[in-house]
């Protein structure tokens, strides 16, 4: 059954009636821009095949009521724990954080019924979370025949994460899983918010994204978000800028001279290199240069590895596995502890590398990785 169908049939199953809709909203990958979107920098992610779909109806009694097919039992809420960050957690709270978003900007969110399947892998650093808080947006937009612009959502989207559920991520899994387009990768000025769609065409290119699920136990991935946030805080403050995206790589060995502790000036060269790195994919991109990018996703790696300090050995291991084997580039992608690798492969060669990682996890003792090939798709959207 795919992904839709399954949530169409839990919703008949739970509710015993037909739904209204049902709306889909992708997972996505970041090609490269990493801990750059909360520092004002570049990013460049795209949105992924896989998607997370609700089926949903409104509910005439004004609460929600929410099933998922990871959970039988449904969770039930009203407005008084929707007002109340914290008033719905677990799962769960990522659909009410949205009624809570929308309500807060004044908006009178309709009741609803509401049946989630998906096929984003929850933990692995594919923006699960997004995607969800995504497609509970848009079915509650349309069944509510809400005034709130395709330009508005991202950000309300951000804010069911950072206020409601409480985790201090940036803008770009959103806007990737709002705003990707088909055979693009999303270049989002994160400042400034402006995006451009860059062709990002693999077939044309006889090329092919591997993304590996490194299967890493998560450690203490959220006290570390949280504190690479606040050592980038500490660098722009001690630089006297608003925000790391103020020091560009021309003005680096002057700014780095300028700190005095040695993790805030690692901290600080990964963000202002990163930031070029993404220019400079961009600029490739534009060039019709896919695989030259190649190199640059390995320096993106090696910065995450040696200056932000956010791998693992399992993501060391994925990485280096899959360029011993003939990948053009390759690196970790997302948040870090843990997670999904990406590698930029000849087409007929995805398979031998995934091989080549196996291989090497096999080695090492590690549970074996996930891995799955993957083109850019589009952003949310309704199904009918
Ligand atoms: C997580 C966050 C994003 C971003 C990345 C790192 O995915 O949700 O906002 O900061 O980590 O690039």
């Amino acid at each position: 059954m795919t992904v839709a169908d399954r949530a169409t049939a839990g919703f008949r199953q739970r509710y015993r009636t037909e739904p209204a809709g049902r709306w889909a909203a992708p997972g996505r990958v970041n090609l490269i821009g990493e801990h750059t979107d909360y520092n004002d920098g570049f990013v460049l992610p795209f949105a992924l095949p896989l998607r997370t779909v609700v089926a949903a109806a409104p509910d005439p009694d004004g609460r929600w009521t929410v099933w998922s097919e990871l959970d039988d039992e449904p969770v039930e809420f009203g407005a008084a724990e929707a007002d109340e960050p914290g008033g719905v957690d677990g799962w769960a709270a990522y659909v009410a954080g949205v009624v809570w978003a929308l309500r807060a900007a004044g908006h009178d969110v309709p009741g609803a019924r509401l049946a989630v399947a998906s096929d984003v892998p929850v933990g692995s650093g594919l923006s699960s979370s997004a995607a969800i808080e995504s497609a509970v947006l848009a079915a509650l937009v349309d069944l509510g025949g809400l005034d709130l612009p395709a330009q508005a959502w991202h950000r309300l989207a951000q804010r069911a994460e950072n206020d409601y559920v409480g985790a201090p991520t940036g803008i770009m899994d959103q806007s990737a899983v709002i705003r990707g387009r088909e055979g693009h990768a999303l270049f989002l000025d994160c400042r400034t918010e402006e995006v451009e769609q860059i062709p990002f065409d693999l077939d044309a290119a006889g090329l092919a994204v591997l993304v590996i699920d490194s299967r890493a136990p998560h450690r203490h991935a959220d006290g570390e978000y949280a504190a690479r946030r606040r050592s980038c805080e500490r660098g722009a403050a001690a630089l006297g800028v608003a925000a790391l995206r103020d020091v560009d790589v021309a003005g680096l060995d002057t700014a780095l001279a300028r700190l005095d502790d040695d993790e805030t000036r690692r901290r600080v060269r990964h963000v202002v290199t990163e930031n070029q790195r993404v220019l400079d994919t961009v600029a490739l991109l534009r060039a019709g240069r896919v695989r030259d990018t190649g190199p640059l996703l390995t320096a993106s790696h090696a910065s995450m590895r040696d200056d932000f300090e956010i791998t693992v050995p399992e993501i060391d291991t994925a990485v280096e596995a899959a360029l011993s084997a003939g990948a053009y580039g390759a690196r970790m992608t997302g948040g870090g502890f843990g997670g999904c690798v990406l590698a930029l492969v000849d087409a007929d060669a995805a398979d031998p590398v995934a091989a080549a990682v196996t291989e090497a996890y096999a080695k090492r003792g590690f549970t074996a990785p996930g891995t799955l090939t993957v083109r850019p798709a589009g952003g949310v959207t309704r199904l009918g």
